[in-house]
């Protein structure tokens, strides 16, 4: 294991805004992360894990103690006992479409939704990664993490995890204590492609027979092209972190409030059910509808030609232009429509 010092973070994140890590070092190996792991905590350095960086903001000051880059490859399947499923482990550090292409061309249902989406294995579950009605929570079995407070290596169970929209056990309640090594996935076999949305529905007009994976996966990638959201080299709407900005998930008595002030404008705000009877209504429309169109620009900062969520870095962005972009954004619709925007990246180093 080698220990870097005063590396550049930028590089190493879709939005490409930030400073340097103090230390730094990429890990191949379960062994290496758990040394690594005790050179921080001997040295009392605060330790940060960068996944794929495609869900990241670095602060321009950087980070002051040692950032982990874990590169733990590996993709292995088997058979589930049920002979209907396929169990897959993968390492932390592959790329997460890599992991969706194989199993695709293994015929496993369960992630073709999530083709296209920026990313390493390991950050899936932090984050609970979603698109297209599908998310990781549907597949997880369990994660297998270092944990820092017990030094221990332990498997984590999907309860264990408690994924929520957006969330888990590792970026709420126990953020900073597990470092992810690998996950396993149980997918099944020979199953149906997933078509919930209409956006992805839209795709297949006038189809008799359902289409395969193969073909989600490729429509899945079509949208996500036409909305910025697969990183395609050269374009300067993909110089972000995907959405910056949750979906809100209102209640009941929230929802109508809402509903009744677009009304009093003459609008009609997307929203589709949520658990639990609240309703989960489009950040991007609330976005657009509070004085930030698409390609809106503000200094080397700006959002996306292609979605109103994306905030972009227009070439020599630094972070604290972002997050200047950032506090308007929310500043703006807060006061057009009551409602506070959460933040869906994770913030480094602020
Ligand atoms: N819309 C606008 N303006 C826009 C874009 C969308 O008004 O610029 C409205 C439209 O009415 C549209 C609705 O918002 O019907 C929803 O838009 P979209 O289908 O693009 O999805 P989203 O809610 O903005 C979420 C995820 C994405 C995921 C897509 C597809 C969050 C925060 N974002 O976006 O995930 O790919 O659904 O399922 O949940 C990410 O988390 O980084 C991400 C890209």
């Amino acid at each position: 294991m080698t220990i870097q010092e005063n590396i550049p973070l930028a590089p190493l994140t879709t939005l490409q805004v930030g400073g340097k890590a103090r230390y730094f070092a990429e890990l191949k190996r379960e062994d290496e992360v758990r040394e690594a792991a005790q050179f921080a905590k001997t040295r009392d350095l605060p330790l940060f894990v960068l996944g794929g960086g495609s869900n990241l903001v670095v602060a321009d000051s950087g980070w002051p103690g040692l950032v982990l880059r874990i590169a733990i490859g590996g993709i292995t399947s088997s058979n589930a006992n049920d002979g209907k499923a396929v169990l897959f482990s993968v390492g932390a550090g592959v790329n997460w479409d890599d992991f969706v292409a194989q199993a695709v061309v293994q015929n496993c249902a369960g992630v073709e939704c999530l083709s296209g989406i920026p990313g390493s294995v390991g950050g899936t579950p932090v984050q609970n990664v979603g698109a297209y009605g599908q998310e990781v929570a549907n597949t997880i079995e369990s994660v297998r993490a270092l944990d820092l407070k017990d030094d221990r290596t332990v498997v984590l169970p999907k309860p264990a995890c408690g994924f929520r929209y957006r969330a888990s056990i590792f970026n709420t309640t126990e953020r900073g204590r597990y470092i992810i090594l690998r996950v396993n996935y149980r997918l099944k076999r020979g199953g149906a492609p997933s078509l919930k949305y209409a956006d992805l529905q839209e795709q297949f007009p006038d189809r008799k027979a359902p289409p395969s994976l193969a073909e989600v996966r490729e429509a899945v990638r079509a949208i996500r092209r036409s909305k910025g959201m697969l990183i395609v080299p050269g374009d300067d709407d993909c110089r972000s972190a995907g959405s910056f900005f949750k979906n809100p998930v209102l209640g009941d008595a929230e929802f109508k409030a809402l509903a009744e002030r677009a009304a009093a404008k003459g609008l009609e705000i997307p929203s589709y059910p949520a658990l639990h009877a609240q309703r989960k209504v489009s950040a991007a429309w609330l976005v657009e509808h509070s004085g930030f169109s698409k390609g809106y620009a503000a200094g080397a900062a700006g959002i996306s030609h292609k979605h109103a969520l994306a905030l972009i870095n227009r070439g020599d962005a630094k972070a604290s232009d972002i997050v200047g972009l950032k506090d308007a954004i929310q500043k703006g619709v807060q006061e057009a429509w009551n409602i506070l925007l959460e933040p869906e990246p994770v913030f480094v180093g602020f």
